[in-house]
């Protein structure tokens, strides 16, 4: 039991190490975007290892065996990064991103944006493995990373902590309510997206119109 300790503490340490390389390399692209674009498309991030008491439940619940190995073959999202950004298409955009890294492995992508949970759920989660280079060689740690949009996080967010006042059993007035709110979220993104869109292309015909008053100008000098 005590030698399973060491083991689990020795886990735990691979497990915060692979966070703090997922959140290096975060802020390394949180920066780069920012310098290139003056935007960045990450609002804030966040990042939770699993608890050994939830680990143990998990393990139960799908009726894996309750060993280290279990923890470390059969569960994805010990190590967890949640990354919220302002627009739906920047979730897409952090995406595939990431699948264009070669320090990144792509396990499984789960795209509850496209298709929600009944309850009206909605994030991107990227299922990873992170390498880690440790004395005695490279060890790939699987990570679970969440993008959302802050309107999926808000709702998220109070879906917990209403899904923990209930124990679970949400009543079916209160799971329709949270899905109508859920589509509100959804809305709430699409409006600020097409506001998005709009100021894009007037800043677009901006830039036009200055480029146009230029070229006359320059016409003019030149004639
Ligand atoms: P878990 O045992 O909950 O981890 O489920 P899973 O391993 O089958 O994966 P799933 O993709 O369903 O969920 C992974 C994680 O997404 C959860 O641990 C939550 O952080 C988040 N999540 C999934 N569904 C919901 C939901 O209905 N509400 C909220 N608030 N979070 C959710
Ligand atoms: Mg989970």
């Amino acid at each position: 039991m005590l030698n399973n300790m060491e083991q689990w503490k020795s886990m735990a340490y691979r497990y915060q190490f692979a966070l703090r390389e997922l959140e290096t390399k975060i802020m390394i692209l949180n920066t780069e975007w920012t310098m290139d674009d003056g935007y960045t498309p990450i609002e804030h991030v966040k990042t939770r290892i699993k608890d050994p008491a939830s680990i143990l439940a998990k393990l139960e619940r799908k009726g894996f065996p309750l060993s280290l190995e279990s923890i470390r073959d059969k569960l994805f999202d010990v190590a967890g990064v949640r990354i919220v950004c302002a627009f739906v298409e920047d979730i897409y955009r952090i995406a595939s991103h990431f699948k264009d890294r070669e320090d990144l492995r792509i396990i499984e992508v789960k795209d509850y944006i496209a298709n929600p949970k009944p309850n009206g759920y909605q994030s991107l989660h990227l299922i990873v493995q992170v390498p880690l280079v440790l004395h005695e060689g490279v060890t790939w740690i699987n990570a679970e990373i969440q993008i959302r949009t802050l309107a999926m996080d808000f709702w998220a967010s109070l879906e917990h902590i209403l899904f923990y006042k209930y124990d679970k059993h949400v009543p079916s007035s209160i799971l329709q309510e949270l899905t109508e709110a859920a589509q509100a979220a959804n809305q709430l993104d699409q409006k600020m997206l097409k506001l998005r869109e709009e100021i894009l292309s007037r800043e677009e015909s901006t830039l036009s119109d200055e480029f146009l008053r230029r070229k006359q100008t320059i016409g003019a000098l030149s004639s």
